[in-house]
């Protein structure tokens, strides 16, 4: 079946997790606007209803929604689901764990796909297995669709095609600072990490791939340049006047970007140099928590490598899965990433100079994450985006129509030029 004749515009796979409602809420609120035919789906009928009854308490019209049960068990009812539907949208998760038999479902029926998922070792299993297939049957499957990797990929974007426009040049490289924010962990986020972990002890590919910098590469096997090195220490940055350590995302965000670049066809130039790091701010204050975020996070993935520990964690610190921070909490929460890039302009020859600033309030992981995954299900369902099918990132399929759709949604994003 075409896509234009399928019966719904998006399916919301997983409406019944804790990110998942939180995506049929965000829907729910704008669909209005597109006159999206949508539905809810999840493996259990009954929990469906009931997320549907919440929904209809805010947006009486959601009483009508159809709902599709779907078990990432039953490879049939996953055909069954994308033969049904332009695109599928899905939060069930860890991705590893049930998500491969619907990219090879979305795969072979052509139907677009974006997700959460920030495994990298699956992520490199779903372009091994179905780049080439999805690009026959033009499905565009785009992972990394939340706070990981919208703000990096799409603030990159921005900024290279800033200067573009206004230089007709490129940024020979970026850095993201990410910070200030507050956040909080969900279940379903602490089992993905969890998952990794667990996968890389038993697989030494696995361990390889999480630290190839060019892991999602379309090969791979990149000579290794030092300057792309993820930080994993505590260091002044001189031109931000900060402190910085380690980003948790950054192993995730950075592969994204640089296959983004790949896929666009190097407009960057060959030896363009992305990295990312947290920023804490300047100062003694800004070293001590530097110091402390960094100590804590090595002491964290340290216990997660030991058996009886990383089961302590699960079972007693760690949310479980459906569990997730409260809407009080939600709702205070915040990012803001800086970008700091610079390129010759060929127009001048001089050095320019960009500052460039992505930012949402809400929970980074949830209340900003149900935006930009919503975004990027809707501009795949209505932006016309000359992409081609295939195992895509966000920059380079849908691109600066999803930085303007987040624009009018509510997020920032800004550059700057810097006196050189
Ligand atoms: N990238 C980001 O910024 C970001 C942010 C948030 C979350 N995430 C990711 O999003 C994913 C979901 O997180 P979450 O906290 O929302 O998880 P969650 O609350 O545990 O929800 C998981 C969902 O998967 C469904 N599910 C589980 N097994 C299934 C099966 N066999 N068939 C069909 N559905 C099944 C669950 O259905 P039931 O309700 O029936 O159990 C539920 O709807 C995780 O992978 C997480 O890492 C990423």
């Amino acid at each position: 079946m075409s896509k234009s004749a399928a019966e719904f515009d998006i399916v919301v796979w997983g409406a019944t997790g804790f990110t998942g409602r939180l995506v049929a809420e965000y829907l729910a609120r704008t669909q209005e606007a597109h006159r999206a035919k949508w539905a809810l789906a999840g493996r259990d009928l009954g929990k469906l209803e009931e997320v549907r009854r919440g929904l209809a308490t805010q947006v009486p019209s959601c009483a009508e929604l159809p709902l599709l049960k779907a078990d990432a068990k039953d490879a049939a009812s996953l055909d069954a689901l994308v033969s049904r539907t332009k695109v599928v949208c899905t939060t069930v998760g860890p991705y590893a764990r049930y998500g491969t038999e619907l990219v090879a479902a979305c795969a072979r029926s052509g139907t677009d796909y974006c997700d959460l998922t920030g495994e990298v070792q699956w992520m490199r299993r779903m372009i091994d297995a179905h780049h080439d297939e999805a690009r026959a049957t033009g499905a565009r499957i785009v992972h990394t669709c939340g706070f990981d990797s919208i703000p990096s990929d799409l603030g990159v974007l921005m900024m290279q095609e800033h200067m573009r426009e206004k230089h007709g040049g490129h940024l020979r490289s970026v850095r993201l600072y990410m910070g200030p924010m507050r956040g909080g962990a969900s279940g379903g986020t602490v089992a993905s990490a969890l998952q990794a972990v667990e996968e890389g002890e038993k697989d030494r590919s696995v361990r390889r791939i999480l630290v190839n910098p060019h892991a999602l590469d379309p090969d791979p096997k990149q000579p290794r340049n030092p300057a792309e090195k993820d930080l994993m220490s505590v260091r002044y940055s001189q031109e931000l006047g900060q402190w910085t350590g380690p980003f948790v995302m950054a192993a995730v965000n950075t592969r994204v970007v640089r296959r983004s670049h790949a896929l666009l066809g190097y407009p960057w130039g060959r030896d363009f140099i992305y990295s990312e790091v947290a920023s804490y701010g300047a100062g003694a204050k800004g070293l001590a928590r530097a110091t402390s975020m960094t100590a804590g996070l090595g002491g964290f993935f340290v216990a997660l490598q030991v058996k009886p520990l990383r089961k302590l964690l699960e079972s007693k610190v760690l949310p479980a899965p459906g569990q997730g921070p409260s809407a009080e909490a939600r709702e205070k929460g915040f990012f803001v990433a800086q970008l700091l890039g610079e390129g010759v302009s060929p127009r001048t020859g001089r050095e320019v100079r960009l500052k460039g600033k992505v930012a949402a309030k809400g929970d980074p992981g949830y209340a900003a994450t149900a935006r930009m995954l919503s975004e990027s299900a809707l501009s795949l369902a209505f932006d016309s985006v000359p992409t081609s099918g295939g195992v895509l990132t966000p920059a380079s399929c849908m691109g600066m129509r999803l930085v303007e759709r987040l624009r009018r949604a509510g997020m920032t994003f800004e550059v700057q030029e810097q006196a050189s």
